[in-house]
């Protein structure tokens, strides 16, 4: 099959403005991608063009991550109050994991990546989870960048989730109210296992977290753009890495 988005081979000697220091990266960056309506309207096309252009961020944005050495990257792909958009745009937005992995996934393997996903799986379009399934079932066993989907995600409900969970086990007698910790919430979130976002980007504008990984961005720094997503791309990746690297995080402490 042919790809749309050209090759993974690295863009060395680029004319971006800024290259981060090779030492303190983020482990974990994860992004809002927002503006691909806006984009979409501002050159007169439908919403599902900015859509499908920021599909190509997504590969854009997967290869800078892989060149810096980024550890996980997470992408709020659709959240749990994206069902409320019509019909059409929803489907659109669900279609596009499965044409991304079957253009990309034979590549993201050739390239060590690994796949994952973090959401409410139940409500998912049956394709949606057989494609995701095959590609986390794939490069589980790679060891490079890893590449986390938020698909159907809500914060709020995850932590609503773990919370009962953890109820139940009070009612089986299991742990006592007074041994809950935050490490146990935190554990039993869909993020469960990965680090907490070192860095969180969002696009588009917006100065907000819309339900995306509120327990887990307690300490991550933040970088806003008004780009919108189809816009973004490794230069601006690399400026806002950059720009975290300038940052001295205190965590509430003193520096
Ligand atoms: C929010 O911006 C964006 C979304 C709800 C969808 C984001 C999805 C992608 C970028 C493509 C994902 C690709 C893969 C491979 C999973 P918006 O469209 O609501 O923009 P607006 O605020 O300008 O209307």
């Amino acid at each position: 099959m042919n790809r749309v988005f050209g090759s993974w081979r690295k863009k060395r000697n680029s004319p971006e403005s800024v290259h981060p220091d090779g030492e303190n990266i983020p482990k974990h960056v994860a992004i809002i991608m927002d503006g691909n309506g806006r984009w979409a309207r501002k050159l007169g096309m439908p919403r599902i063009v900015g859509h499908r252009s920021g599909m190509k961020a997504v590969k854009r944005v997967t290869i800078a991550a892989d060149e810096l050495g980024i550890s996980v990257l997470t992408l709020y792909a659709f959240s749990t109050e994206n069902w409320k958009r019509p019909k059409e745009e929803v489907d659109f937005l669900m279609s596009l994991p499965t044409e991304f992995l079957a253009m990309e996934l034979e590549e993201l393997i050739e390239k060590n990546v690994q796949v994952r996903m973090m959401g409410h799986t139940e409500e998912l379009p049956e394709h949606t989870i057989a494609a995701m399934e095959e590609a986390i079932e794939r490069t589980k066993h790679n060891t490079g960048l890893i590449l986390n989907f938020a698909l159907n995600y809500g914060s709020q409900r995850e932590i609503t989730e773990s919370v009962k969970e953890i109820a139940r086990e009070v009612m089986e007698g299991k742990i006592k109210p007074e041994e809950i910790t935050q490490q146990m919430i935190g554990s039993r979130l869909l993020s469960g296992g990965l680090p907490d976002p070192d860095l969180l980007i969002r696009t588009g504008g917006e100065l907000r977290l819309s339900n995306f990984m509120l327990w887990q961005t307690a300490y991550s720094e933040l970088w806003f753009t008004d780009l919108y997503w189809p816009e973004f791309g490794r230069e601006q990746l690399f400026a806002a890495v950059a720009e975290y690297q300038n940052r001295t995080r205190r965590y509430g402490g003193l520096s």
